[in-house]
């Protein structure tokens, strides 16, 4: 039998292919070689996952693809054809596809006709279902709603998202380029910069929102994204100018970039690093500069790049590493990148196996450390703009629902909107968001916080719900 571990590996690929073949069966008719090559390609991947599972379930909860209830990770080389059937999916209210027994490249055939010309019906789900019906090897299943939202956010959600994913993209390629020993210039990361301080200055929260969902198969290049997100956020907060904020965001994107040179062993380790591999963890900030120096069109921003990757984990108080001869006044990026490259840092699990912090305990072990390891004024700053909760926190509010802090308000901090997962009575029913500054007639509000919990503790998935 396929492990749960290979069957998460080939679901990308699935998810990819059905994608391709409903692509190609849009624009060719059934029998053309390109329709009837990449289903047989689908059928293929399938077979010997229902074979071995039994009975296959792919379903759409949010953004979200499953297999057999497990959640198959974005992965940007396909993000856009997880996008696009995510879109066609919600099209026609299908939620489910579930695969009875071994299929054959007929039943896929019938299904792709099926589901293509189901999109002009007036009621596209059940044409589908009815459609299907001749189909033994396979069945649908209609669209559970995770939330209601009105149109009009749903479109910000979704460009702050892309900016974001696309962001991600761009980091990648550039790391790998600068890995591989190519000149890049910053000129490109100039405008990815810019269009996200944009975004940051239009709709913070959002975006802030985004460097929560810490669940992805790429720490790295996420974590730069993050930790850029973060110092813009907090530079905003400080009254910087925009042509600052993008330095600064410019270069937060490249505070890790010293990491190239350290092995993946070491990088993505589970367990704690030895005393040997803390020793070449602690010169990423010298291979930082290094390759900083190297990049094409050396300039100011250049410069202040290599600053920060040297200085970003000396801390306010100099206990931390590289250790130099003379203390001298840290660099002011160096000061906000630090901050946000801790609290990304906490709060992400680097690898698998490691369980993140919650946003809250991070920021309590933070305000342990202001004054000494952090800027204390920049740490109040920064406490005010993540919020008393942060964006992603658990909440168990007074009238016993369960939920996650949804967005935050600059004006009430400890009154978030949350997104209800668990009703009053214990049930995980469908999810609802409420605004805890809403008050009864008589004045009182009507929901509060009483504590926050642990996400982890209750197998909770917050990219599930945030994205
Ligand atoms: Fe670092
Ligand atoms: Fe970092």
């Amino acid at each position: 039998m396929a492990s749960k571990e290979e069957v998460f590996t080939g679901a990308k690929d699935i998810i990819n292919q059905l994608a391709v073949i409903i692509r190609t069966a849009a624009i060719h008719d059934s029998g053309n070689v390109a329709v009837t090559t990449a289903v047989d390609k689908f059928v293929v991947l399938m077979n010997p996952l229902i074979a071995s599972e039994g009975e296959l379930t792919l379903e759409l909860g949010g953004e979200f693809f499953y297999i057999n209830e497990t959640r198959i990770r974005y992965s940007l080389e396909y993000l856009p054809n997880f996008d696009f059937l995510i879109r066609e999916f919600k099209k026609r209210g299908l939620g489910s596809i579930v695969f009875k027994g071994i299929i054959k490249s007929v039943d896929m055939q019938t299904f792709l006709k099926v589901f293509i010309s189901s999109v002009f019906s007036e009621t596209p789900f059940e044409t589908l279902s009815e459609d299907m019906a001749g189909v033994s090897s396979m069945s649908v299943g209609k669209l559970r709603k995770v939330r209601d939202e009105a149109e009009g956010e749903f479109d910000i959600r979704r460009e702050v998202k892309k900016s974001y994913f696309n962001a991600v993209s761009y980091t990648r390629g550039v790391i790998n380029k600068i890995k591989s020993g190519e000149k890049v210039g910053i000129k490109k990361a100039k405008r990815v910069v810019e269009g996200m301080v944009d975004l940051i200055l239009e709709e913070e929260q959002l975006l802030l929102g985004m460097t929560a969902i810490k669940d992805y198969d790429e720490y790295t290049y996420h974590h730069s994204v993050n930790v850029s997100i973060l110092s813009v956020a907090l530079g905003q907060r400080l009254g910087l100018s925009k042509k600052i904020l993008t330095e600064l965001g410019l270069v937060a994107l490249f505070h890790d970039i010293g990491k190239i040179e350290i092995p993946n062993e070491i990088l993505n380790k589970p367990t704690n690093f030895t005393d040997d591999e803390w020793v070449i963890m602690k010169k990423h900030p010298f291979w930082g500069v290094r390759a900083l120096l190297k990049l094409r069109g050396f300039d100011a921003t250049s410069m202040r790049s290599a600053i920060v990757a040297f200085e970003h984990h000396m801390n306010y108080d100099f206990s931390g590493y590289p250790k130099t001869r003379k203390r001298f006044e840290l660099d002011f990026y160096s000061k906000i990148i630090s901050l946000a490259d801790q609290y990304d840092g906490m709060t992400s699990s680097r690898v698998y196996s490691r369980i993140p912090m919650s946003p809250d305990r991070a920021l309590s072990l933070m305000m342990e450390r202001a004054g000494t390891q952090l800027d204390p004024i920049l740490f109040k700053f920064f406490i005010n703009m993540i919020g008393v909760f942060p964006v992603g926190t658990l909440v168990m509010l007074d009238t016993k629902e369960l939920g996650l802090v949804y967005q935050s308000e600059a004006m009430f901090l400890d009154r978030p909107k949350v997104l209800v997962i668990i009703n009053g009575k214990g049930e995980k029913a469908e999810s609802y968001i409420v605004d805890l500054t809403e008050k009864d007639a008589g004045g009182n509000f009507l929901r509060t916080i009483v504590k926050t919990m642990d996400p982890n503790k209750y197998k909770i998935n917050l990219a599930e719900y945030l994205l």
